[in-house]
């Protein structure tokens, strides 16, 4: 069974290993995978490379691009760039900041031109004391790709104290949204309301995040009630 599912056109998702935040909160992680029109691949978020996880992704084409949504997410961005060295690492506007050490060929600002922007639109969240990230519109498949600023945590297999802290951080099922931390620490409610309102003017329908329930259809009204208690607009 490959370990790719296809979400959408020319959209897949793969998902990774299971991380703990601050080393003890259990996270599930995904990558998403784009074929652009230019026949490259676009690897949001990278998960650790497995050797299925390649052979799938060499079935779609050449590894193109890699991209770091925010300064967290920087798992599988070396270890895919040794198996790719021509692809590109775009990465969010603090990710250098806290990972020197990693090459970056170009920065995710909202003037950078992305030479993928034909298939991919990308928008910078601004005004936030902490949350570093850059969200992504899939035009081919309608599809929304955020990486932390929503959260849908699987309640499954979970432990009942687990279960309790993510329902009280606002993440766990379908019920989840913009973890509670992130919506206490925004630090300018109209430059961070110009972001969303950005995103919420992309067209989509179909809702890609890092943490647990992907939408499939209804991502605009989901997304917008998410959003609802950031800005206290
Ligand atoms: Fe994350």
């Amino acid at each position: 069974m490959s370990p790719m599912q296809s979400f959408g056109q020319d959209i897949w998702i793969m998902n990774g290993d299971h991380v703990r935040m601050f080393g003890m909160l259990p996270f599930t992680t995904r990558m998403t995978v784009v074929r652009l029109k230019s026949g490259g691949v676009w690897l949001h978020s990278p998960v650790r490379p497995t050797p299925e996880g390649r052979r799938a992704i060499d079935q779609l084409g050449p590894v193109q691009y890699l991209v770091a949504p925010n300064k967290i997410h920087s798992l599988g961005i070396e270890p895919w760039k040794s198996l790719y060295p021509s692809a590109e690492v775009w990465a969010s506007p603090g990710f250098s900041r806290r990972h020197p050490d990693i090459a970056v060929d170009a920065v995710l600002t909202n003037e950078a031109q992305a030479p993928w922007s034909g298939d991919i639109d990308h928008g910078v969240i601004d005004g936030h004391a902490v949350l570093d990230e850059v969200e992504f519109l899939h035009k081919p498949s309608n599809t929304l790709i955020v990486t932390d600023l929503i959260q849908k945590h699987e309640a499954a297999g979970e432990s009942w104290i687990w279960r309790g802290v993510k329902r009280m951080a606002g993440i766990l099922g379908e019920d989840g949204g913009v973890p509670l931390d992130i919506k206490l620490s925004v630090r300018d409610k109209t430059a961070i309301r110009r972001s969303i309102d950005r995103i919420l003017g992309w067209d989509f329908d179909n809702l890609i995040i890092a943490h647990g329930h992907c939408l499939q259809g209804g991502a605009k009204e989901a997304v917008n009630r998410a959003f609802e208690g950031l800005t206290g607009q």
